[in-house]
């Protein structure tokens, strides 16, 4: 499918030029102060969560940032992982905190989030770097918007006056690149149309679409009869679907098919190596802004 080589968003190199990038920064901040240093808390063994931190601290490496990988009790309780993060708020070594999720049930993740400083949540999950997005003044942006940002201004997408259409409300991907892509921005400008469940006629809303953000975590859902020609697809979702022909008995697809809607699109991020691997380059980018924080205004 030569054709289509142009069309693909390919986040993967993107995203390792961002990497090298950063590198440089951490390496002259690190000279002048000392070097980035981000915590990452993990609890239960869900094996994906597991392959993603995995690349966090690899990355972070990469990058020159300071790790720390803390491997929490299966059955720690509330109250301890709060005195675990209040010690990591206190310690002016640590400028980013991030705790993987999900978490065991039993634990409310939203107090969890919110037990975070503002000023170390990497991640961008609190509410008040949510809230800062809406103000129209982010500090923290969580890495999967933030990254779908970047990709858009690295491939020059106008979004100015253009539909965008964006499936899933998530708190942290659908809401937060909704209030992005409509921002009085530079990538923003954009008349933003949110679809979920309950939308009607979402073939309507998504023929009128000159970019569409899928984010809903249903495999291939979006299809080539629901898009019109021209359009530019942000596939956000990672799905494991059974397939005997591979070694690990599934293959990853998007919440897009990508068959049929690349040969609508006129730019896909496919998946994996779309949007994945610039979440990942965007928290380090948001470390190094974490630990600027800390020792410049
Ligand atoms: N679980 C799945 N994605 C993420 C993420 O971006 N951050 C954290 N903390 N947990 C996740």
């Amino acid at each position: 499918m030569d054709s289509e080589i142009g069309k693909i968003i390919d986040g993967k190199s993107i995203a390792a030029k961002i990497v090298s990038e950063i590198a440089k920064e951490v390496k002259s901040f690190s000279k002048d102060f000392r070097a980035p240093h981000l915590a990452v808390l993990i609890s239960g063994d869900d094996s994906a969560s597991r392959v993603y931190v995995r690349s966090k601290i690899r990355t972070a490496e990469k990058c020159g940032i300071k790790s720390d990988l803390i491997n929490l009790p299966f059955d720690i309780k509330e109250s301890e992982l709060f005195r675990r993060l209040d010690e990591l708020n206190n310690d002016t070594n640590i400028d980013g905190i991030l705790v993987q999720l999900p978490l065991p049930s039993y634990i409310d993740p939203k107090k969890v989030i919110n037990r975070i400083s503002p000023y170390k949540d990497v991640d961008g999950f609190h509410p008040y770097n949510l809230g800062r997005i809406l103000e129209g003044d982010p500090l923290f942006v969580p890495c999967t918007p933030l990254g779908i940002i970047e990709l858009i201004k690295r491939y020059e997408v106008d979004t100015t006056g253009k539909n965008a259409v964006v499936i899933g409300r998530s708190v942290i991907v659908g809401k937060p690149i909704s209030m992005l892509l409509a921002d009085k921005s530079e990538n923003g400008n954009a008349t933003v149309t949110i679809c979920h469940s309950r939308t009607r006629d979402i073939k309507k809303i998504l023929r009128a679409a000159d970019i569409i953000v899928c984010a809903v975590g249903k495999a291939e859902m979006l299809t080539g009869d629901m898009v019109k020609p021209g359009v530019v697809v942000i596939d956000v979702g990672v799905n494991r679907v059974k397939d005997a022909e591979t070694k690990k008995g599934y293959r990853l697809v998007g919440d897009v098919d990508f068959e049929s809607v690349s040969q609508k699109a006129s730019l896909i991020t496919p998946v994996p190596g779309g949007v994945g691997p610039m979440t990942v380059a965007m928290l380090m980018g948001n470390t190094l802004k974490a630990a600027r924080l800390k020792y410049k205004k």
